[in-house]
């Protein structure tokens, strides 16, 4: 990550007080912890406890902007932890990015449990957002609710996410009643990737704009606690910004929302092939690794390596 502009990381310290690895997230002060006073700042801001959904809607009345990227395994999420970056999305993109898929549509509930419960073992600090698989809450609240809750009390996360406006309300709605944190996703949603024939930018034209508008104040009045706007015109992510009181996270929705995410892979230059035009990268980790794979290949074809010192006598 380029830090330039941004405050100072904060790696998480772990004083006696703060909460356990894959302790609940969701509600407020985690018990004997010196909690109730508001963080001054998000970003490296929050350091003796998990980072929770109360606090990005302090940012937002605040106008500070915050940082999102996807993480899939403990080790990984462990580094961005360690970067401050205060929430850590385990996206269904595992299905493209992790799993070796095409696209989301077929990872399952028990593959995001697995997933999820490893970036919630690998952090001290971020808030964690498992995502609903395809198929996993579109039947009913009741199944929404259902797989839910198996995300908060098998993996530990402190939110889930889920795609849809209107049309996922009532699974909103009924998720939030009971507790669940609820991060809503609008525009393009992979998972519908079949219905739309690939990925295009979504909300172009003035129908297809107010409904976006429709969709997103409908999540808000349902319950989300924050709302994904993905490939959707910048200018339009703006007014939605706007006029909702939860944050935006913008995924190649422009400059102007209240947070913004990234797919690790794409943003650290793991992804083979290539990425969607609105990716910064600011890393080359797959050119780091496979010199890495070579150099060693090259050591143990050579018999550099084991030397001495990597040997037991
Ligand atoms: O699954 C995912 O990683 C996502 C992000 C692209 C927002 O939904």
């Amino acid at each position: 990550m380029q830090n330039g502009s941004l405050p100072p990381a904060v790696a998480p310290s772990t004083p006696a007080t703060s909460a356990p690895t894959g302790a609940a997230t969701t509600g407020g002060p985690t018990p004997g912890a010196p909690s109730a006073k508001a963080p001054t700042s998000l970003y490296g801001g929050v350091t003796s406890r998990r980072v929770t959904v109360r606090d990005l809607a302090s940012a937002k009345r605040r106008g500070e902007r915050w940082p999102m990227l996807t993480a899939y395994d403990a080790p990984t999420a462990s580094v961005f932890d360690e970067a401050g970056i205060p929430v850590l999305l385990v996206g269904d993109s595992a299905g493209n990015c992790h799993l070796g898929y095409e696209t989301t549509v077929p990872v399952t509930m028990d593959q995001m449990v697995m997933l999820s419960a490893a970036v919630v073992r690998g952090t001290k600090r971020a808030l964690i957002v498992a995502d609903l698989p395809f198929g996993s809450y579109q039947e009913s609240p009741a199944q929404a609710l259902h797989n839910g809750a198996r995300l908060l009390k098998e993996a530990g996360v402190g939110a889930v996410k889920l795609e849809g406006g209107e049309r996922s309300a009532h699974a909103i709605e009924q998720l939030v009643q009971a507790g669940v944190p609820v991060m809503a996703h609008l525009g393009l949603t992979p998972q519908s990737v079949n219905a739309f024939g690939g990925y295009p930018v979504q909300g172009r034209g003035d129908e297809a704009a107010h409904q976006l508008l429709r969709d997103a104040k409908t999540v808000a009045s349902a319950g989300a606690f924050a709302v994904v706007l993905e490939a959707v015109p910048a200018e339009l992510a703006a007014q939605v910004t706007a006029s909702l009181q939860i944050p935006t996270v913008g995924i190649g929705a422009g400059p102007d929302c209240d947070a913004q995410v990234l797919v690790w892979t794409d943003m650290a230059g793991m992804t083979s092939g290539s990425v969607p035009s609105f990716v910064k990268q600011y890393a080359d980790l797959r050119t780091t690794l496979g010199d890495a794979a070579r150099a060693y290949a090259a050591d143990v074809i050579g018999g550099s390596f084991p030397a001495a010192e990597h040997s037991f006598h």
